[in-house]
């Protein structure tokens, strides 16, 4: 286990750092989970919701996800200004819990998310805008792919499909990260740093 950024004194304690260098352990390990995160946000007082989402890169700037503008989602992301993102990486017995508001992604970044984006998920993208908004019912699995079979017609190959204006790529800015090392012996350190003015401070929490 590596060793905790608090533990070395004199170290800087820079949780950001940490699940960077985590990432990296964890993909080296085949970790399945490494660019999974899961964002939650709330759609009202007693209706909290959580989804899985692809984690972008992590810079100083914040946590990165693409999300399209159509979604539940962003209307919960617009409307708070802020959400809650976990990470969990088994392989390296690690969890995370970031907390902030939000910042849009660079568009450069952006472009460069999508132009890795496969053919599928090009058209996807754009089915929101031109058929049903993401996560809205529809009245088959038939139609839908009717609608796709569409937008192949419309776009043939994956280079011809511009990027849409309804995806939008936005960092979770942490104010808070809570680190979460797991011990075989249960008794794991975690940890709550918070961003001040003059770096990161940290408080050991009760397992
Ligand atoms: C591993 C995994 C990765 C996913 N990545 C994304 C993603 O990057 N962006 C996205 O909008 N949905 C992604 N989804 C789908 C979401 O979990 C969710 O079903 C969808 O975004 C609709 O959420 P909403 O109705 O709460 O807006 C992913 C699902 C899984 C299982």
């Amino acid at each position: 286990m590596t060793a905790h950024p608090g533990d070395v004194s004199g170290e800087p304690q820079d949780p950001i750092r940490e699940i960077q260098q985590e990432r990296e352990r964890a993909r080296e390990l085949n970790e399945p989970l490494v660019d999974v995160c899961y964002l939650a946000t709330v759609a009202a007082p007693d209706r909290p919701e959580v989804r899985a989402l692809t984690l972008r890169d992590i810079t100083e700037r914040g946590f990165g996800v693409l999300v399209n503008r159509t979604s539940r989602k962003w209307a919960q992301l617009e409307r708070a200004g802020r959400a809650t993102l976990l990470i969990y990486w088994p392989a390296v017995r690690r969890q995370y819990r970031v907390w902030g508001p939000l910042a849009p992604i660079e568009p450069e970044r952006v472009e460069g998310y999508w132009n890795r984006k496969g053919y599928g998920s090009r058209l996807l993208e754009h089915y929101y805008d031109s058929f049903h908004p993401q996560s809205e019912p529809v009245s088959s699995r038939a139609e839908f792919m009717a609608g796709i079979e569409e937008l192949k017609r419309r776009y043939p190959t994956p280079e011809s499909v511009p990027v849409p204006e309804t995806m939008v790529g936005i960092y979770v800015v942490a104010e808070e990260i809570e680190t979460w090392h797991g011990s075989p012996d249960r008794l794991h350190d975690r940890r709550l740093f918070r961003r001040t003015a003059a770096g990161w401070e940290f408080q050991v929490l009760v397992p």
